[in-house]
């Protein structure tokens, strides 16, 4: 406080001036959040004509390739810049290493040539890692119950390469493999792909708060053990900044922070020490959570959905990935 002491006290000082109006809190606000902040994380299947709740996602589905342009349609007409895409692959296209992940014709891939034919000014992220694919659920490939870096670098690179060539603009690698960013890039690169960006998974922690994502996408029964030999302490904060550190090295164009309201301390670390586009993902657990409460009649969604998204921004966030995106951008229309 002693760097205030200067600027006056109470009572010639009221902050509650300065609140007292609509017209001053809006000259005074220090962030914005608009449309444009937002990215909708979207679970595609295979067949026809059905969207499938996901229970423990009131509110979301799983969409199939026949219902994507309608349903993408609805954030284009939000303008939300960016959609994520994330395949819920039948069981019998999984293998010990993940082989749908590079197979050109898989789900992501057709879903990005529909979608860019059908949107071509809309951004496709596309998640790089093997856990959709792997009959063991892990995001790299496993050899004598350990998750392998190396071995799964090939793969991801040339799941990288497919997925843009099937226009895929911006790759999201969430895999948390040491090297995965140098090897796409040099992959990607070698492909002629050059503009394709890299948007790093850079601060991954193994979260409790993925659940309700696994149960999306049919992964929590498979996945044999959990995620710690790749993903993040929660107790680790410094480690964070040599993970961003590396991935912008290696040539990552954004980083993100996951899971999000948990992380805000990492989020703002990192835009204050590296000053580049940083995102967080508002993972799945994390709009369950404030989604029961809203269902419940505990929370009121007026409030708490915006309130949730803005934290984001004051921590120093270009954007946020968020199950609420669509939800979101129809409240910021309103007012
Ligand atoms: C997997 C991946 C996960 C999420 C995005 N990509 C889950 C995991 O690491 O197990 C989580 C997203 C969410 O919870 O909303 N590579």
């Amino acid at each position: 406080m002693t760097q205030f002491a200067n600027l006056g006290t109470y009572p010639a000082v009221r902050l509650r001036r300065n609140r007292a109006d609509d017209w001053t809190r809006r000259l005074v606000a220090e962030n914005t959040l608009t449309t444009d902040d937002l990215i909708w994380p979207v679970f595609i299947k295979e067949g026809f004509g059905t969207r499938e709740p996901v229970d423990a996602m009131p509110g979301q589905c799983r969409v199939s390739l026949a219902e994507l342009v309608d349903h993408v349609g609805r954030a284009v007409d939000a303008g939300i810049p960016a959609i994520a895409l994330f395949p819920v692959t039948a069981a019998e296209r999984k293998d010990r290493e993940g082989s749908e992940a590079t197979n050109p014709h898989n789900l992501v891939c057709q879903a990005a040539r529909i979608l860019k034919a059908s949107f071509p000014a809309l951004g496709l992220i596309g998640d790089v890692a093997l856990d959709p694919y792997t009959d063991h659920g892990h995001d790299g490939v496993l050899r004598n119950g350990l998750v392998v870096n190396d071995e799964s670098l090939e793969i991801l690179a040339r799941q990288a390469v497919i997925q843009a060539q099937a226009g895929i603009d911006t790759l999201a690698p969430s895999d948390m493999m040491d090297g995965r960013i140098g090897a796409l890039r040099s992959a990607l690169d070698a492909a002629g792909l050059t503009n394709v960006r890299l948007m790093s998974y850079a601060a991954k922690y193994a979260s409790g708060f993925y659940g309700p994502f696994r149960d999306a996408l049919g992964s929590s029964g498979t996945l044999k053990g959990d995620k710690r030999t790749y993903q993040m302490d929660p107790a680790n904060s410094d480690e964070a900044l040599r993970e961003v550190a590396l991935d912008l090295q290696e040539g990552a164009d954004m980083v993100m922070v996951k899971p999000g309201m948990p992380y805000l301390d990492i989020i703002q670390r990192v835009k204050a020490t590296f000053a580049v586009p940083t995102f967080a993902y508002q993972v799945s657990g994390e709009y369950s959570m404030i989604r029961a409460a809203i269902d419940n009649g505990w929370l009121d969604p007026d409030k708490v959905i915006l309130e949730s998204l803005m934290a984001f921004k004051r921590a120093g966030c270009s954007g946020i990935f968020s199950y609420f995106a669509i939800e979101a951008a129809e409240r910021l229309k309103r007012g």
